[in-house]
């Protein structure tokens, strides 16, 4: 289990996120949710240890991780941008944490995620020679192959649409069972937080607006904030694919 106790961040004297208190169970996939600028990265670097807290603890299986590096807490990120490597070819950004730690994955379990993930036919490709949903792809394969003790990813899925957007997610879902693998992904898309996890941290203004599992948020949201953010947002995009649908079928008809 993931523990955070009361975990104060600022930057330059301004509060960023305040008596953060959170605990995630092995093998819960936890989507952070809220607005721009609400510290979603800077909570996913704390978890890290890229960033150190002000104040607080962060406790992983019962140890106290706080001032631990992140070096040696065994997570692994999958950056807002990727971070892929432009130079090198597909296979070997995926390989490349492995260079010093070749124990970690064998050649064989290396293929696996690739196969996994799709990436068979791009091995041999530079970086910019791949899409938006091929970039991520690769970065998540370059991550699970250092097999973290938790999978932090920061917006994995939102340079992505229809299909793919749906593919990668079952992917997530599907490594996180597998592996048994705690995740914490950060999203500002609703819907694909409540659909992809099972649970959703919703964070305004450095605090904890609401954590709970999806079907709770839903049906119980805790505030003005949840219900506004969330519920109206699911609302906006419901009406918007009626409208759409809508004005499609009218088209159709005066065609006809
Ligand atoms: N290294 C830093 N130094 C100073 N301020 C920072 C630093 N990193 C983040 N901030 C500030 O902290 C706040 C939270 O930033 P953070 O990146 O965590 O937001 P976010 O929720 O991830 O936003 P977005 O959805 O746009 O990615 C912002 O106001 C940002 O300007
Ligand atoms: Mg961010």
């Amino acid at each position: 289990m993931l523990e955070l106790r009361h975990i104060k961040k600022s930057y330059d004297h301004v509060t960023i996120l305040e008596d953060i208190n959170l605990k995630i169970q092995d093998g819960e996939i936890v989507s952070i949710l809220g607005p721009s600028g609400c510290g979603k990265t800077t909570l996913l670097n704390l978890v890290l240890g890229l960033t150190p807290a002000d104040q607080g603890r962060i406790l992983f299986d019962g140890k106290d991780i706080t001032n631990v590096p992140m070096e040696e807490r065994g997570f692994n990120i999958v950056f807002q941008d990727y971070a892929l490597f432009p130079n090198l070819n597909v296979y070997k950004n995926i390989t490349y944490g492995l260079r010093n730690k070749p124990d970690i994955s064998s050649k064989e379990e290396v293929d696996e995620f690739i196969e996994l993930l799709g990436l068979k036919e791009h091995l041999n490709k530079k970086i910019d020679q791949l899409s938006g949903g091929q970039k991520q792809r690769v970065a998540l394969a370059r991550t699970m192959v250092m097999k973290p003790k938790i999978l932090l990813l920061d917006e994995p899925l939102s340079a992505l649409d229809g299909v793919i957007k749906e593919s990668i997610k079952e992917k997530i879902k599907e490594i996180a069972r597998d592996f048994h693998l705690t995740t914490i992904i950060v999203t500002h898309d609703p819907e694909e937080a409540l659909t992809l996890s099972d649970k959703v941290l919703i964070v305004n203004q450095g605090h904890i607006s609401q954590y709970g599992a999806p079907e709770e948020i839903i049906t119980a949201p805790s505030n003005n904030f949840v219900k506004e953010f969330i519920l109206n947002q699911l609302e906006i995009k419901r009406n918007n694919i009626f409208a759409l649908f809508h004005q499609n079928l009218t088209n159709s008809v005066q065609a006809v």
